[in-house]
């Protein structure tokens, strides 16, 4: 178990207190050793016999057995292919291991993926994983689990929401396009793939990015019996629709192109390219490429077929000509060039010599090989465009400027060991690879077990292991190295070939201790070497690769033409190989580095088979015996003072229950109790160190014995503090009752002892009642009812909300309805309860004005000139003789108001003339304008009659400011005629509404009742 901050240098915590991701702190136990008696053993560093490969292999085939694929050699993740679905991937799966330590519950993926995550997060370094094994050991499936645990459970940056799916996605189009099905595997990676996921500073995946390694471009011209071609292929010829495949000039059957029949299989019985067409062309959508990409894409792919399907014929006089003219027609639309320029490069090269250019013929097979040469290259760059394009999709965004602040988790899924029948080139390359990655992982390792003795304190002892630089020297050292001899060969004018090729080999490294080839070989190795092979001696094993075509291959042949063409220096593929493996290990050397070393059980991909030869064979090339003895050679165990001391500490008198002094001090009187020999551990600065898991068994051993005291000694204490805790409550609640009882008797006394606790009881359930149930609006009148030690307080709450509310709503009223507002005020101190009319008039609107700007003449307005109209309405006003009614408009200015008949001013109310104005009690309209009398040229008071007295009387009267001159008289209305003379309007109720004249001259109006 590693506790975080010490993952990956290897501290094995037991227990340790931790604080994940959302801070949770929590105490964790391991459940590791005990699941040892279960099935095997769950780290093979607590193997015995750590020595004995049987006892490994015996440990993996038990553990299969249970479909325990999962096993650790330390922080390294054996996986076992279990070639069928096992319930151990879903999202609650992934719950379980977020945040838990490595240990804590049995391997998985998850455990490491998450392990790797904290470590990233925690200590702000780069991570990788790197996964090999070989191929179907199920490198891919598990380089895919990590990316879907991290995009499941991993937070979400809002500016790349999409980039999870994204970078799911990447998956099946790379897989279309580079995994073939293969003798050893249906879905083969013929591709490595170096995937970086990068983090932002909260931990969410912000960005992405693809290294791509050595396409197997051969097999687009050639596969092997039972072997396909590219996914792409079939699945373009079984999914694409007949419009589809009719632009593209393409039969359905997979049999007409020559290029999908070399390994005579056309079909996948575990797959249907029909689906899998479906859910590449979606995720290529996903990824971002436009109709206009994909088209292009398609166009590729078929030009491929059709290149295959080109044929040539040969001319009488040698020379070579295209027999397939259809076929070079479809060639030159999808491909954008011209027909003629097409034939010519099929059919022809072009040599620079001494500056100047000549075309010659080539002859049938130097056709047939530039043909092939071309749908290499053409299907080779279409894949690196495809990375490029994918990546484009997946980079950091700009937000994140070159990717400050972020860190990153490296994903290595690359071809593992091969050795096949016949190795060639590819092999080479490939084992080459593997060299270099064995290389960097015992430096590695090496290096943090050294770093922690370092930190820790304690001597260094040095450890045995196959130090592999001799072999890639071998193969990759300038001028000496086999990749210097092949390049060389390749450039060297004359003529040159695979056997001068190897000569120069066996001229060059003969007596190098790990090369060996047929001529150099003592008698038992030469007979099973043939002439044309060369052995290398690898650090998981011998390889005999044949030397055929390895310059071919090397030189690839389109590029000599193109260097032919072109004064630059090209490197030759192996050197480019190199080079990007070099480029590679320093990016994987400045990180902290997690393996994944995947096994496949059998040949035959079925479940349940353990093929213990085969598994050997890659226990051997894995180098899982070195890892074994690396992490073995000093100490097999390591763990946290604290968290040693937490688990055994039952097992000493002196450490039970609890220890006060220093930790260190606290271990050393455990293990001392415990008979621990000198040489059976070392104390570190902060961590024990057991050199042998026999010592830790027996502790744990111990342990295990002791528990059942244990836990009789925590039964015990439990329950006597359960009952203590439980008697003690009872009391209090026994004592609060009676202290209720006591008050409540008490309650009308002043507050005294025996009352307080229920009078404070009921205030505060008062004020906490009062707190949920305040009244919501002005005009809600319920209030609880307070006790009677609250009421004086409870007035002063009820005012205060009630102040609140009130200051609440006034801050949320509008100028607009402000002004109404205003009006209605003074309307309710004029008319209120002295007017019949007055709760109808004053529940409506107060409009601006009752007039439209058109009724109002424009003549008026002209003569009325700066004095704009305010307020403006219709009224009926009546002769102050025989009360004749006419209809006129009343206009309301800032400072006097108008009488109009239709285009001419009346009669004009200066305001500061105006003495009063009148209504009635009753509901009708009428209202008197109080005219001066003292001057006899006045016409005397006016009579007038409204549908909106009382907006109109408030607004006059507002306006006029003689809010205090409205008279509301019942019963009659006085008012002067000219020159001195009364008239009087009476008002009653009736049953009709009326305006007559009454007796004695009178006005009548009758209101309704
Ligand atoms: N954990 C797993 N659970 C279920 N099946 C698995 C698992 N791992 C691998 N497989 C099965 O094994 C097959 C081969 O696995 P995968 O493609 O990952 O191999 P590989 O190591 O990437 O091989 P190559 O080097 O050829 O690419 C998968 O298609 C799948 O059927
Ligand atoms: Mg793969």
């Amino acid at each position: 178990m590693h506790c975080a901050p010490c993952w990956p240098t290897g501290c094995n915590c037991i227990y340790w207190k931790e604080v994940d991701v959302e801070g949770r702190v929590r105490i964790v136990m391991e459940s590791a050793l005990t699941a040892r008696d279960r099935v095997g053993v769950q780290d093979f560093v607590l193997l015995e016999k750590y020595n004995s490969e049987a006892a490994l292999i015996e440990n993996l085939r038990r553990r299969f057995g249970e479909n325990l694929i999962y096993t650790y050699i330390g922080s390294v993740l054996v996986s076992v292919n279990p070639y069928k679905e096992l319930e151990m991937y879903s999202k609650q799966q992934m719950e379980r291991y977020r945040g838990v330590s490595f240990y804590e519950i049995s391997p998985h993926i998850y455990a490491l993926s998450d392990n790797t995550y904290r470590a990233m997060r925690t200590e702000r370094k780069d991570q990788c994983i790197m996964i090999s094994g070989e191929s179907g050991a199920g490198k891919t499936e598990a380089s895919k689990k990590i990316l879907l645990y991290y995009t499941v459970t991993c937070p979400i940056n809002e500016h790349m929401a999409t980039l999870g799916d994204r970078l799911l996605q990447s998956n099946p189009v790379l897989e279309a396009f580079g995994n073939a099905k293969t003798f050893r595997n249906d879905n083969s990676s013929r591709f490595g793939k170096y995937m970086d996921v990068q983090f932002d500073f909260r931990g969410a995946p912000v960005g992405g990015h693809i290294l791509n390694y050595l396409l197997e471009k051969s097999r687009v011209v050639h596969q092997n019996h039972g072997e396909r071609n590219f996914h792409i292929f079939y699945q373009l010829l079984d999914g694409g629709d007949d419009d589809l495949l009719t632009t593209l000039a393409l039969e359905r059957n997979p049999q007409s192109y020559n290029y999908l029949v070399k390994g005579n299989c056309p079909r996948l019985s575990s797959v249907s390219d029909k689906n899998n067409w479906k859910v590449v062309m979606k995720a290529l959508s996903v990824i971002g490429f436009t109709e206009e990409e994909v088209q292009k894409l398609l166009d590729i792919i078929a030009s491929v077929l059709h290149l295959g399907n080109t044929q040539f014929g040969e001319g009488e006089e040698g020379e070579t000509y295209i027999t397939t003219e259809t076929q070079i027609t479809h060639l030159a639309k999808l491909l954008g060039v011209d027909v003629s320029a097409l034939r010519d490069a099929l059919t022809h090269k072009k040599l620079t010599a001494k500056g100047e250019e000549m075309i010659s013929p080539l002859n049938f097979e130097q056709a047939m090989s530039a043909r092939d040469a071309l749908a290499k290259a053409v299907y080779g760059r279409t894949f690196t465009w495809l990375v490029e394009k994918i990546n484009q999709s997946l980079a950091l965004k700009e937000i994140y400027h070159s990717g400050k602040g972020c860190t990153v988790i490296g994903l290595l899924d690359i071809y593992g060991f091969e050795v096949l029948q016949h190795n060639s080139f590819e092999q080479f390359c490939i084992n080459y690879c593997n060299e270099k990655l064995q290389q960097l992982f015992i430096e590695l390792t090496l290096r943090s077990e050294q770093e922690e003795y370092e930190t820790e304190g304690i001597a260094w002892e040095t450890v045995q292991y196959i130090d592999n630089k001799i072999i890639c020297d071998l193969i990759e050292e300038k001028h000496k190295g086999i990749i210097s001899i092949l390049d060389e060969e390749c450039l060297r004018p004359g003529e040159t070939c695979d056997v001068s090729f190897l000569e120069k080999l066996e001229d060059t490294l003969g007596g190098h201790p790990h090369f060996v080839t047929h001529k150099l070989a003592n008698g038992k190795t030469r007979r099973v070497m043939s002439r044309e092979e060369f052995r290398l001696l690898h650090y998981a094993g011998e390889v005999n690769y044949n030397v055929n075509g390895f310059l071919d291959k090397n030189n690839d042949l389109l590029n000599r033409n193109l260097k032919e063409v072109r004064t630059m220096q090209m490197d030759e593929a192996a050197t480019q190989f190199k080079n990007s493996l070099m480029k590679l290990m320093e990016i994987l050397m400045s990180k902290e580095p997690s393996y994944v070393r995947c096994i496949k059980p059998n040949d035959a991909k079925q479940p349940g088979r353990f093929d213990e030869v085969l598994v050997r064979h890659q226990v051997k090339y894995l180098g899982l015996m070195e890892n074994l003895r690396v992490r073995r050679a000093g100490f097999a165990y390591r763990r946290c003072f604290e968290a040693f001391l937490q688990r055994y500490k039952p097992l000493c008198p002196e450490t039970w229950p609890n220890w006060h002094g220093r930790l260190a001090d606290g271990v050393s009187t455990l293990v001392n109790h415990l008979g621990y020999k000198a040489e059976e551990y070392k104390l570190g600065r902060s961590k024990i160190f057991i050199r042998f898991p026999k010592t830790l068994f027996s502790t744990e051993d111990a342990l295990q014995a002791k528990k059942p005291e244990i836990v009789i000694t925590i039964q015990s204490a439990w329950r006597g503090m359960k009952a203590r805790r439980r008697a003690k409550r009872r009391r209090q609640a026994a004592e609060l009752i009676r202290k209720l009882i006591k008050g409540f008797i008490y309650r009308h006394e002043e507050y005294c002892p025996e009352n307080e606790y229920f009078l404070d009881h009921v205030r505060c359930s008062f004020l906490k009642n009062l707190r949920k149930n305040l009244p919501k609006s002005v005009l809600d009148q319920n209030w609880p009812t307070p006790p009677p030690s609250l009421v004086e307080t409870s007035d002063h709450l009820r005012r205060l909300h009630m102040r609140n509310m009130v200051m609440k709503y006034c801050r949320r009223v509008q100028p607009e309805w402000k002004k109404q507002m205003m009006q209605k005020v003074i309307a309710s101190e004029i008319f209120k309860d002295q007017k019949d009319s007055y709760p109808q008039g004053v529940g409506r609107l107060f409009l601006d004005s009752r007039l439209e700007r058109e009724q109002i003449n424009l003549k008026v307005v002209q003569t009325l000139g700066n004095d704009k109209v305010q307020y403006g309405v219709s009224v009926v006003k009546y002769d102050r003789r025989g009360f004749k009614p006419r209809p006129r408009q009343l206009l309301l200015t800032n400072t006097f108001a108008v009488l109009v008949e239709r285009t001419k001013i009346k009669q004009r109310v200066d305001y500061t003339a105006l003495r009063g104005i009148s209504v009635s009690s009753l509901s009708d309209g009428m209202f008197v304008l109080h005219m001066p009398n003292e001057d006899n040229k006045q016409k005397g008071d006016v009579v007038l009659h409204c549908d909106h007295v009382i907006e109109l009387v408030t607004k006059l009267a507002m306006m006029a400011g003689k809010v205090n001159y409205v008279n509301v008289s019942p019963g009659s209305i006085r008012f002067v005629l000219a020159r001195g003379k009364e008239g009087i309007i009476d008002f009653v109720r009736g049953s009709e509404l009326k305006v007559a004249k009454g007796k004695r001259g009178h006005l009548l109006v009758v209101s309704l009742f």
